[in-house]
């Protein structure tokens, strides 16, 4: 049984040409350009710098509710995770133990990711279903679970998101790499004949003992 639906084949096979739209230049006659709406859509990533936030408010109040409908049942009323669902809350300090716990208030560097990562995924199984306000509260009650907010009134908006710092940010560094000797003194990176000495082989992985030879062989396979 075919996959192609069987209009479509009767289309193809009939020679008849499918609407041809200007998304891949005309070539395939296929797709068309995507109307705004449907980039802003998918356009809602949001930025440390709070870039992409989109008006709103909410308070912890209003939060603890909608936490309570929507989220506790996998992550717990105080997010401490039921089973093995994550853990929202604490874990402040823990960070240089053996089994750290890394969460929004113990580990995350920015609150933007709250909101961008509830907004795009939570709650698990019914993504995007959470208007911006809403998440504007359930981002305030994370807080709150954290203890970074301790005023049940305390109301997050698009207008003081920025003046809210997590506690871990300092931690995280920016990637410096591309400022670095080696990658602004190395102009032209080689790309050909670059070997300045032809590769020597040493040793070889049979002899080594990497690869078992048969399954008899006990303990062969282990490099010590
Ligand atoms: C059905 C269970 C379930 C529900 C309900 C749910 N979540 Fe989650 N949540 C998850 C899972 C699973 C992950 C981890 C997903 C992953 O890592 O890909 C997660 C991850 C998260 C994280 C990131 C945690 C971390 O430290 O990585 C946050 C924040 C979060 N959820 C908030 C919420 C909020 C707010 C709600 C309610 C609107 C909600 N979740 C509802 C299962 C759930």
């Amino acid at each position: 049984m075919s996959k192609f639906p069987k209009a479509l084949i009767v289309l193809l096979s009939a020679g008849v040409a499918l609407p041809a739209f200007a998304a891949d230049g005309g070539k395939l006659g296929l797709g068309r350009p995507a109307t705004q709406e449907e980039v802003s859509a998918w356009d809602i990533d949001v930025r440390p710098d709070g870039t992409g936030l989109p008006e709103g408010h909410g308070t912890v109040a209003e939060g603890e509710v909608l936490f309570t409908d929507n989220c506790a049942f996998c992550h717990g009323d105080f997010g401490e995770g039921i089973g093995r669902w994550p853990v929202l809350a604490g874990g402040q300090g823990t960070l240089t133990h053996e089994r750290p716990e890394k969460t929004v208030g113990s580990y995350w560097p920015y609150l933007s990711t709250v909101y961008d990562y509830v907004r795009r995924a939570m709650p698990f199984g019914n993504a995007r279903s959470m208007t911006g306000d809403e998440v504007y509260a359930l981002t305030t009650y994370i807080l709150y679970l954290n203890d970074i907010v301790t005023d049940e009134d305390f109301e997050l908006s698009k207008e003081n998101f920025t003046d809210i710092y997590l506690p871990n940010e300092a931690n995280f560094i920016s990637d410096s790499r591309y400022d670095e000797p080696f990658n602004t003194e190395k102009h032209q990176p080689c790309m050909t004949d670059c070997k300045a000495e032809p590769a020597k082989i040493t040793m070889c992985a049979r002899i080594l003992d990497v690869t078992p030879s048969s399954v008899e062989d006990d303990g062969a396979g282990t490099v010590d």
